[in-house]
């Protein structure tokens, strides 16, 4: 059993100007959540590993985790590496079968971030693996800056017009105001960017940082090139708020199941409601 390619449920979406949901799986009962609420929803899904589920589960554990839920479902299911930091990680994500990549050079300058992701996509696309890369900082919402600074690390059209050329990448992951983690307030949307890229780059577009970015913002975003929309903040809150009130409600309890079983389902609810603004229900 293989995973369904990323790039062919992104040109998929693009087609049908929709958005696939790329969700973050660290444990078992994430990784059921996300699949059996694409199953709900009739939906193609991106289950997706970052740096911190790899160091939490390892990722042998990632991978059988997810194999076996994709194996049993009735939907298109991929598995991504999001955030990946290095060229080795890559090999190691492709030699586990890992069915898309990011390879997040978006620290590095401009030339260097684009050497990296050419090397990327020389190894894995002879395996079928499309690469997403990542132009301009998405930062953190702890990350305490203004806004001109934040704007500062917005990504320019005319570099990711280069960037795409340079490259060949599959997919691209901008900056234009979202945040990874927790918003204090609301997140504001640079729009005008997003069309100015989406107008000079023929590839789908990605959006990071989007738990707690209103639908209607995520909606117009899709309207305007976004087919990939990561969300990881919001299951957390889902999850953990669930497994709180079985505590709070009883100190006494000591079995995991009773505790990780409704925090499963609370992520269910969440990944169906996200599933459903991204427009992607009854594509699978
Ligand atoms: O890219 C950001 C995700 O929310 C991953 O965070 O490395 O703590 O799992 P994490
Ligand atoms: P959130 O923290 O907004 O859920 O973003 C997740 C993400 O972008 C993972 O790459
Ligand atoms: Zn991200």
């Amino acid at each position: 059993m293989s995973f369904v390619s990323v790039d062919v449920l992104l040109k998929e979406a693009q087609r049908g100007r929709y958005a696939v949901g790329a969700f973050n799986c660290n444990n078992m009962e994430i990784v059921q959540a996300i699949v059996r609420a694409a199953e709900e929803e009739k939906s193609p899904v991106i289950m997706q590993a970052s740096q911190g589920a790899i160091k939490y589960a390892g990722i042998g554990f990632i991978v059988a985790m997810a194999r076996e839920a994709a194996a049993n479902a009735t939907v298109p299911v991929a598995l991504h590496l999001d955030h990946g930091t290095s060229f080795a990680q890559v090999m190691q994500c492709l030699r586990n079968g890992f069915s898309g990549v990011m390879i997040d050079g978006s620290k590095l300058p401009l030339e260097e971030n684009i050497a990296l992701t050419r090397q990327v996509i020389a190894a894995a696309s002879p395996m079928g693996v499309s690469v997403e890369a990542e132009l301009g900082k998405i930062g953190g919402t702890e990350d305490d800056i203004t806004v001109s600074e934040q704007e500062a690390m917005y990504t320019d059209p005319g570099e990711a017009k280069h960037f795409v050329e340079q490259t060949g990448v599959g997919s691209l992951a901008i900056a234009i105001g979202t945040a990874h983690g927790q918003y204090k307030g609301e997140p504001k949307l640079d729009f005008d960017r997003l069309k100015k890229i989406a107008g000079l780059v023929n590839i789908p577009i990605v959006l990071h940082g989007s738990s707690g970015v209103p639908s209607e913002a995520i909606q117009e975003a899709i309207g305007l090139g976004v087919h990939k929309v990561n969300i990881d903040t919001n299951i957390r809150e889902a999850f953990v708020a669930a497994a709180r009130k079985i505590l709070d409600a009883d100190a006494r309890e000591i079995d995991p199941r009773k505790v990780l079983g409704p925090a499963r389902e609370a992520a269910v609810a969440i990944i169906r409601e996200k599933i459903r603004i991204f427009g992607s229900s009854g594509k699978a």
